[in-house]
């Protein structure tokens, strides 16, 4: 036993996914389990934090949770301590109050918190270790846009989403001859449509990685309307056009990141139709792609990086992020893994896969 870590604080931040409580499980059974720990659940995240919404967890909160989605925390991607927002008259303002986690972390008496979350979540953690606090991260978003891990958890549930979704969408465009356009999840990356799209075997993908051509995409239906007839485009939300802008659904200065995006299928989709004259239509699949269960990738990959975060804790190693690199999961320092987004690269293997099968980018 390791007498050094009695209080152990868990939080999931950020947008919410599949394989969190898989995560939250295989933390606290072996924490109570092995270490004789008392286990602290963070609710909604810093938001929760920031106003000492805490409490301990027992043995049955954590059973029977691996294949339910969400997170028995709760979740926001509002908090951000460091820019806590604030209503007042005048709208809304924001203020440091990343001190009052330090004296929350104090008051519940943690040895270490270990923090559940996308960028934003890894971003505040190293601030917050920088400040002192024992901190590790664990990996998650359903974009698969962090650095330092080969995968994060909830992406592999997402893509099975999408793809059965694209399935469908396949037989209803051929029956009727149509273009659908389907916008998935994807703000700065395009991972969710590059393999969806794969999957699902659309025929034109477009990613914010790679900004697309009109007259490509027009071009590239009208080509197989007059072969197959029908055309699935699946469309990243944070994809656009040469020259073009992100769309965005709405600004919310709460947020972390304060843009929504939203709304890039239906401009695709306008634009077609009066453009080509064939029919077409859009699905938008929005929270779909990150409610439900989560696929057994997903919970094994949680559960090891749940128990390697714990270990990691047992031996102080603070200020680190578990991560999947090549079939081993390890850790990587906080610094690392949120030094850039990790991005769908030029030379990525399923990139050159997807064209070489015919796939359009529209490029
Ligand atoms: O970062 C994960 C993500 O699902 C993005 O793909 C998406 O743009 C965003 O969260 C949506 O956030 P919200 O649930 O706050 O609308």
């Amino acid at each position: 036993m390791n007498t050094s870590l009695k209080r152990i604080g868990i939080l999931t931040g950020g947008g919410d996914c599949p394989g969190l409580n898989a995560v939250i499980r295989s933390i606290a059974k072996p924490a109570m389990t092995f270490f004789n720990a008392t286990v602290i659940g963070i609710l909604d995240g810093f938001e929760g934090f920031v106003e000492g919404r805490m409490r301990e967890l027992s043995h049955l909160d954590v059973s029977g949770i691996i294949n339910l989605g969400g997170t028995i925390l709760g979740t926001s991607n509002k908090g951000d301590p460091f820019h806590y927002p604030r209503e007042s008259a005048t709208g809304v303002t924001t203020a440091d109050c990343s001190h009052i986690v330090l004296e929350n972390y104090r008051r519940w008496e943690l040895d270490v918190l270990i923090a559940i979350g996308g960028d934003g979540t890894m971003n505040i953690a190293y601030k917050l270790a920088q400040m002192g606090m024992n901190i590790i991260g664990v990996p998650k978003t359903i974009d698969n846009d962090l650095e330092a891990t080969d995968i994060t958890f909830g992406h592999d549930s997402a893509l099975a989403v999408a793809t059965e979704a694209i399935d469908r969408l396949q037989t209803t465009a051929s029956a009727h001859h149509r273009v659908i356009v389907v916008e998935v999840m994807g703000r700065y990356a395009g991972w969710i449509a590059l393999g969806a799209g794969v999957a699902g075997g659309a025929d034109v993908i477009l990613i914010p990685e790679i900004p697309f051509k009109w007259k490509t995409v027009f071009d590239f239906v009208r080509k197989r309307s007059k072969g197959a007839r029908f055309s699935i485009i699946c469309c990243a939300e944070g994809a656009k056009p040469e020259g073009g802008e992100l769309v965005v659904k709405e600004r919310d200065a709460k947020r972390t990141d304060p843009i929504r995006l939203g709304g890039i299928a239906d401009l695709v989709a306008r634009r077609i139709q009066e453009e080509t004259k064939i029919e077409t239509r859009v699905t938008v699949l929005g929270h779909l792609q990150r409610g439900g269960s989560p696929t057994a990738f997903d919970r094994i990959l949680g559960t090891k990086f749940g128990a390697l975060a714990l270990q990691a804790a047992s031996r102080r190693e603070f200020g680190c992020m578990v991560s999947l690199r090549g079939r081993d999961v390890v850790t990587v320092k906080l610094e690392d893994a949120i030094r850039r987004q990790r991005l769908v690269p030029p030379d990525s293997q399923l990139l050159f896969a997807a064209r070489a099968v015919g796939i359009s980018f529209g490029d």
